[in-house]
């Protein structure tokens, strides 16, 4: 397939570019750099063996987006958007015009060049506040912040726009928690400032530019009364994508998947188990709980499997050490 891949020099979106490309498709990616450095790609260039065109290019910039979706694609992977749950809070307005605005450009370039195939980027924090696990397709969605409520919005718009027009065909991916990297060290997570999310925070501090891990709360009602996540290995989540592009047919209009491992670790376990693979213990501090935290969330993974025939194959410890590999190669990231 020709596919063009939004927000391809992102983390998730690099790993699937490079999946992709192993998988024999024919790969353009676009980003506007605003959380990414081209060099992801001239890296997966590497890996893959195989080129790619990336382009500069922003979501909201309808007639230029429309005229390269011209050239003709069979499908769009759309990881294009901002993520940062704080930052939405702040800057609820910028979050609507980049992640629902851009997609309404995407979606409507994608109408005019008669492009109707769709992978989008949703999150397992459409389920808003989850208070039983596993958590099925069919739980109800609320949104918990200004980001999650673009993903709900989004969600809607392709909805709405599948029943409308019967020749949509549309995978709302729903991720659970992605961390790791490419088993290379060559590709991986490089987050701009002080990480929010745990696995870039406790890398960070095995490698020394964080003093110790604050660990949002121990006395949630799980096992070791730390917060339970799905976390998920980003190329498993790449391979995800490879796999929903194989089914796209055989959607009924806009349809939503959990993509998760189906099963949970909690915060001490996750830096046990980053300890393993760094192979030096990691400082970590039992704080406060941290707002807007559930206690536990994991997928019930089994829609996946069924429709896509997919699954995750990478556990924790690999996760750990995949991550360790890219965060002790690349210090600073991709250093920009
Ligand atoms: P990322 O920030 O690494 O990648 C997103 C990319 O989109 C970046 O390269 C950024 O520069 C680009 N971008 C943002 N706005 C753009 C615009 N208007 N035009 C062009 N490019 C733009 O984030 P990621 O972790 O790779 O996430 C990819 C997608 O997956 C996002 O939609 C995100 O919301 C979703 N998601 C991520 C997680 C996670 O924990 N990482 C979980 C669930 C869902
Ligand atoms: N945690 C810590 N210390 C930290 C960071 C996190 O103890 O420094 C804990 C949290 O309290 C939680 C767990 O580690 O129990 C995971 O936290 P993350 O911030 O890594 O991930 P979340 O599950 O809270 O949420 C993130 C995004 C959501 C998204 C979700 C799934 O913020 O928007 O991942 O992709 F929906």
């Amino acid at each position: 397939m020709k596919v063009l891949v939004t927000g391809a020099s992102g983390y998730i979106g690099s790993h699937t570019c490079l999946e992709l490309l192993k998988a024999g498709h024919d790969v353009v990616g676009f980003d506007n750099f605003s959380n990414s450095s081209p060099k992801s790609i001239e890296r997966v260039r590497e890996l893959a063996g195989k080129d790619m065109r990336l382009e500069t290019l922003d979501l909201r910039e309808t007639e230029k987006l429309t005229a390269l979706l011209k050239e003709g694609f069979d499908a769009v992977v759309h990881f294009a958007a901002l993520k940062a749950v704080g930052e939405s809070v702040e800057k609820p307005k910028l979050y609507m015009e980049n992640n629902v605005g851009g997609t309404a450009s995407l979606l409507g370039a994608m109408e005019i060049a008669g492009c109707s195939r769709l992978v989008f980027s949703s999150s397992c924090t459409v389920y808003g506040a989850v208070e039983k696990s596993p958590v099925g397709e069919r739980h109800p969605r609320a949104a918990v912040n200004p980001y999650g409520q673009t993903k709900l919005d989004i969600e809607d718009m392709c909805y709405e726009l599948a029943s409308e027009d019967k020749s949509w065909k549309i995978a709302l991916l729903r991720y659970f928690n992605p961390v790791g990297a490419h088993e290379s060290g060559r590709i991986g997570e490089d987050p701009k400032g002080i990480p929010n999310n745990l696995m870039p925070y406790v890398m960070q501090t095995a490698v020394g530019r964080r003093e110790f891990v604050n660990v949002w709360g121990d006395d949630y009602p799980t096992p070791d009364g730390t917060g339970v996540r799905d976390y998920i290995h980003v190329v498993d989540l790449a391979l995800g994508h490879v796999a929903a592009l194989s089914k796209l047919e055989e959607f009924q209009g806009a349809q939503a998947v959990n993509l998760g491992a189906g099963r949970g670790y909690s915060v001490l376990e996750v830096i046990a188990a980053a300890a393993k693979a760094a192979g030096k213990p990691i400082p970590h501090k039992i704080m406060p709980r941290r707002a807007g935290d559930a206690a536990a969330i994991w997928a019930d993974a089994s829609l996946a499997k069924k429709k896509l025939g997919w699954e995750t194959k990478r556990g924790l410890d690999e996760m750990c050490a995949d991550h360790w590999r890219w965060q002790k190669d690349n210090p600073e990231g991709y250093g920009e």
